[in-house]
């Protein structure tokens, strides 16, 4: 069982982190397929703190080769402040490779996406302005800049030229801007391209490679199911695919190489920026879990918005990335509620019942959600590590959450620390519970 895929079944931030970096230790190949720094988690290995955007957590780990797939959009400075700030960390990266395939993320993106925000007002997307919807619009436009081209001064520029020729309506405001500048824009990329040489590498057989001499393979995924601009709560979404499908075309593998699919659950739920969250809290509940669960953005600090969990879209998460097994998270930040809510079925505008995540859009919108309520738990939990230590009502909770996804509860999450997990039978015996070196 090589290829193991990790994704967010929600609207991202569901802790996938945690997951990927207990299984990357002993992964032949981490791969990223997707998303850019828009993405970030925090991993804490004893008492240093590493902070990540781009280069997958595996680079850790020294015997793990880290890919950055053709499916990811790159900010080669971020990438590039990144591998700097690890270096002074004393981290090795010099295993990590970049597909030439990526897309550059270029300044005209960065200024292109703050400016498309302002521009919707009061109907704007709540992106994080890191460029990354205007990045992925120029790859489909086939105007993008790849990372191959950083190396080729007469194809960069003539390139940019062709991809800015289109916009310079819209960066009006920017004219001036000396990183806008056509010779300079073409000599700081070409020099963030030499910088980066070392780690361009052909990331499509490198994984093949692995995968074919039965290495493990992880395939991390960034955002989640619920973001994806095809499935997602389109335009509020990201501009790729975080449903587990595109781990195999963000990275050259093929479908079938996609042997463990898992989907990170929050034993809540949160979002980031603007759409429809139809289990939305607002009052005292949202403002204790927000602040018990350290619900900010990772990469822009923003309050998250907190709601119940939501067994509708969980469903449609589940079945569009056919998930084989479910990690949940944060179940800790639930002990001390009085009773805890799940959503079943969502009523609509005109008093129909949906079992089943709707297709219309502005369904979604005005669709209020039929609530379960169970009991809630008291205790503190970071210190279980079986099933059986949960108090009763919390391992009701975690049954209850499982019967209704349909998909098998592998790991559960109890805290923070690396350690402070649950992993259920399911789990142990799955490919990421024989690869996560449970003691
Ligand atoms: P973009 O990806 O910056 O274009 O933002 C589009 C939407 O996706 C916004 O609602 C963001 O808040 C959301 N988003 C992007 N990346 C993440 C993430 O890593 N976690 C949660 N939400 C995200």
């Amino acid at each position: 069982m090589p290829g193991i895929v990790i994704v967010g079944a929600q609207w991202g931030d569901e802790g996938k982190g945690k997951l990927v970096d207990l299984l990357a230790e002993r992964s032949d190949v981490v791969v990223r397929f997707q998303g850019g720094n828009n993405a970030g988690h925090t991993i804490v290995h004893g008492d240093v703190k590493y902070a990540f955007h781009l280069v997958p957590s595996g680079i850790l780990y020294p015997g793990t080769t880290c890919v950055i797939g053709n499916g990811v959009v790159v900010d080669p400075e971020v990438l590039l402040g990144e591998l700097a700030q690890l270096a002074t960390q004393g981290v090795d990266s010099s295993g990590l490779r970049i597909s030439p395939n990526a897309h550059v993320i270029m300044p005209y993106h960065k200024f292109l996406d703050v400016a498309g925000e302002a521009r919707l007002g009061k109907n704007q997307i709540g992106t994080t302005k890191r460029g990354i919807g205007p990045c992925y619009g120029d790859k489909v436009l086939r105007l993008g800049i790849r990372i191959q081209d950083l190396l080729d001064e007469k194809i960069l520029k003539k390139k940019i030229v062709a991809a800015m020729e289109p916009k310079m309506r819209s960066l009006r405001p920017w004219e001036r801007d000396p990183s806008l500048d056509l010779q300079q824009m073409t000599e700081t990329y070409l020099a963030f391209g030499h910088k980066l040489e070392r780690h361009i590498a052909d990331t499509t057989a490198l994984v093949w490679d692995a995968l074919d001499g039965g290495g493990h393979v992880l395939f991390e995924g960034a955002q989640a199911a619920l973001l994806d601009i095809d499935h997602g709560t389109y335009p509020f979404v990201t501009s790729s695919n975080p449903v587990s499908g595109s781990a195999a075309v963000g990275s050259g593998a093929g479908p079938k190489d996609l042997d463990e699919i898992w989907g990170v659950v929050k034993a809540y739920s949160t979002r980031v920026g603007s759409g429809p969250f139809p289990t939305e809290l607002d009052g005292q509940i949202a403002t204790d879990l927000r602040k018990k669960g350290g619900e900010q953005g990772t990469t822009t600090g923003r309050d998250r918005r907190i709601g119940w969990l939501d067994l509708i879209s969980l469903k449609y998460a589940a079945r569009l990335c056919t998930l084989d097994q479910v990690c949940l998270t944060k179940l800790d930040v639930l002990s001390g509620q009085e009773t805890i809510k799940v959503a079943t079925k969502y009523r609509t505008q005109d008093d129909a019942i949906l079992e089943r995540y709707p297709y219309h859009q502005t369904v979604l919108h005005h669709a209020t959600p039929e609530y379960d309520e169970l009991p809630g738990w008291e205790e503190d939990i970071s210190g279980c590590r079986e099933l059986s230590d949960l108090p009763k009502a919390a391992q009701d909770y975690v049954a209850y959450v499982e019967e209704g996804i349909g998909v098998p509860i592998g790991m559960i999450g109890v805290g923070p620390g690396n350690d402070e997990n649950i992993w259920t039978r399911a789990g142990r015996e799955s490919a990421a519970g024989k690869l996560a070196n449970l003691s």
